[in-house]
């Protein structure tokens, strides 16, 4: 194993002072931990992702991490230092070459930030991002200013902090007891260098109320509403039955198409994909593929939904309506709804199914096939 993230999140967030700790706070659709943890599950040069919690946050972290395949969490203690010594233990396993250490009181490291950092551990043993001091510094007691102080050369140090694992596993063994705040510093006194590259100001770390609002401000700002239209048909041939909406119904007759011809279905998946520029489900799908025959029509809607998922987005409507004259739809309305709503992992009021007939007039009209239109309203980050 090449790189693990090391995250710690045992910490109790007594500045913050919310009555739960920090990283267990909602930021926008997840808490705070899930949003560390998936940055770095999501960065393609992380192999494995180790978290630390505090003893006692077990409930916390199954409610935000629970799904996820993560190795048994490692326990803290009542040291930063402490906690970041439990999680490296609880690496050696995996004996990785390299290991991040981040805070999970820093949600937004960015995906560039941390290729910069794994970059410059190709050259160096240990590596911090890092971002200069732009206001003027000051020494007093906060009344009355003492001293001016020189900010040419200071950096405020962010995380994540690399290093070779084996490297900061026999610093963290040697160290003294004395509370290092950040790793980098334990590293160095131990008589070793350490590499700065460029950090991110996304990558603040959320200590006090202020910081939490800057979070949650630069949620709403991160997002944009797409919208996204699909439209499909299929003929009538020989059969008993139609799927639509992933619900079979009875019928006199069934639809003919190279997988189970969904037609509904289809129409909602190239609505989703229409929503995030994908192309269309031909594309992702081809029926000149073999593997797609007669293939459930919910995969197709899964890949689309893990698309948007992908794009840290979240699907806000789903508006469906198919167009026959037979059968008829609205018995089914609720179980489709239901069938698209487990589809897609989005609550069923998200979902509208509407149908309707075309008056006996075009190709519905006389019976020779089912029309399906649909339109998908998501949001996604603007950053992803
Ligand atoms: N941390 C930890 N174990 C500790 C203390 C801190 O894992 N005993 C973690 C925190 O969960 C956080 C990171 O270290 O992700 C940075 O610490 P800090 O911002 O100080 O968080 P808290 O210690 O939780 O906050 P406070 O100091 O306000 O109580
Ligand atoms: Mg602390």
């Amino acid at each position: 194993m090449t790189n693990a993230a090391l995250i710690v999140a045992a910490g109790r967030g007594e500045r913050l002072g919310a009555g739960l700790p920090k990283q267990y706070l909602p930021l926008g659709d997840r808490v705070m931990l899930r949003h560390s943890v998936d940055r770095f599950l999501d960065h393609p040069d992380i192999d494995h992702v180790q978290v630390v919690i505090s003893p006692g946050d077990e409930p916390h972290y199954l409610n935000c991490c629970g799904d996820l395949d993560l190795p048994a969490m490692a326990l803290g203690g009542s040291t930063r230092q402490a906690s970041v010594r439990h999680g490296l233990d609880a690496l050696a396993a995996k004996a990785p070459k390299n290991v991040l250490i981040h805070d999970a009181a820093r949600p937004f490291p960015p995906a560039s930030m941390i290729t910069r950092i794994i970059d410059a551990l190709k050259t160096s043993e240990a590596v911090i991002p890092a971002l200069p001091v732009v206001d003027s510094l000051k020494r007093g007691d906060g009344f009355t200013i003492d001293d001016d102080v020189d900010r040419d050369g200071i950096f405020r140090a962010q995380t994540p902090q690399a290093f070779r694992y084996s490297a900061i596993q026999a610093a963290h063994q040697q160290a003294s007891s004395a509370d290092f705040t950040d790793d980098a510093s334990l590293f160095r006194n131990n008589g070793n260098r350490v590499a700065m590259v460029e950090g991110s100001e996304d990558a603040f770390k959320i200590t006090n109320h202020d910081d939490l609002l800057r979070a949650r401000r630069m949620l709403i700002e991160d997002k944009e509403i797409r919208t996204g239209q699909g439209f499909d048909v299929h003929r009538f041939g020989d059969g008993s039955e139609v799927v639509l909406c992933g619900v079979k119904i009875a019928h006199t007759r069934g639809l003919i198409g190279h997988s189970d011809a969904d037609v509904a279905m289809h129409a909602l998946t190239d609505a989703l994909l229409g929503a995030i520029g994908a192309g269309d489900i031909g594309q992702h799908f081809p029926p000149s593929d073999g593997r797609w025959r007669g293939e459930p029509s919910s995969t197709f809607l899964t890949h689309a939904g893990d698309l948007i998922n992908k794009r840290s987005g979240r699907i806000l409507n789903l508006d469906l309506t198919i167009i026959c004259e037979e059968p008829k739809i609205a018995p089914h309305r609720d179980v489709m709804r239901n069938c698209l709503a487990e589809i897609l992992s989005i609550s069923q009021d998200r979902i509208s199914v509407k149908a309707t007939t075309s008056e006996g007039l075009g190709f519905t009209g006389r019976g020779e096939g089912i029309a399906a239109q649909a339109i998908a309203t998501v949001e996604i980050s603007v950053a992803s």
